[in-house]
């Protein structure tokens, strides 16, 4: 399917999957997407809002794969009757997302590969993905913002603490050296270097730090 939204194409182009499912698939561009690109052989498509998912079943009708969708009005994953190899959740908070995944986990239901990508408070998801592998942590500029996207499975030790702010950069790319400059634009415009409360400071100071780790490659 083609996207003129980067986000959506980099979601969607991480997704490999028997069985799928798209938590808060709103208007279904990545349930959808994924039956029609032959990434998914089933998915579930599932919202808390019956109005939101109606958008996901008639593009699912548009585009001819309707037999292959499950829609499911569901908070997270509570509806979903089986564990699902795989799951986006993308386009919520951090903080929804973490509640989302604690429910799962009462409910043995973690897919094997999580993608996500939280559209804020992604430092505390960071945060809570200690049992995670994190496979990919990356930055996508998309309509002028910076978007996470994160690639987890179960079994692994989460982020170090200088990884938890801004991510880990796997694959490198050039949006997350850009989101780093214009934050550190945006910091040193607001802040004279004697006028940063100490939580700026602290996020100054790892700017500064990956700025001069990066410098070989990003002159
Ligand atoms: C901003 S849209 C994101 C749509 C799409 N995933 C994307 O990334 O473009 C958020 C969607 O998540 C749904 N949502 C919010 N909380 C949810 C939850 N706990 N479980 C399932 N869906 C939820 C909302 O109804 C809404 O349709």
């Amino acid at each position: 399917m083609a996207f003129s939204d980067r986000r959506l194409r980099a979601i969607l182009d991480e997704v490999n999957a028997r069985v799928f499912a798209d938590i808060g698939c709103d208007h279904g561009y990545i349930a959808v997407g994924a039956l029609v690109e032959g990434r998914a052989e089933k998915v579930y498509a599932a919202d808390i809002s019956e109005k939101s998912l109606a958008k996901a079943v008639v593009l699912a009708r548009e585009k001819g794969v309707f037999d292959r969708l499950v829609p499911v009005v569901s908070d997270g994953f509570e509806r979903i009757p089986e564990r699902v190899d795989s799951a986006v959740i993308a386009g919520l908070g951090g903080l929804e997302t973490i509640k989302i995944l604690e429910n799962a986990e009462k409910q043995y239901k973690v897919p094997e590969t999580l993608i996500m990508c939280p559209h804020q408070h992604a430092k505390e998801l960071r945060a809570y993905l200690g049992a995670y592998r994190i496979d990919k942590d990356y930055i996508v500029r998309s309509g002028g913002k910076y978007y996470p996207v994160i690639v987890a499975r179960r079994g692994g030790e989460g982020y170090s603490a200088d990884e938890v702010m801004f991510g880990k950069n796997t694959p490198p790319g050039g949006d997350f050296i850009d989101m780093i400059l214009s934050r550190r634009r945006t910091l040193e415009e607001r802040f004279s270097a004697r006028e940063m409360p100490p939580n700026v400071k602290r996020e100054y100071e790892e700017i500064l730090g990956i700025c001069s780790k990066y410098k070989t490659r990003y002159p």
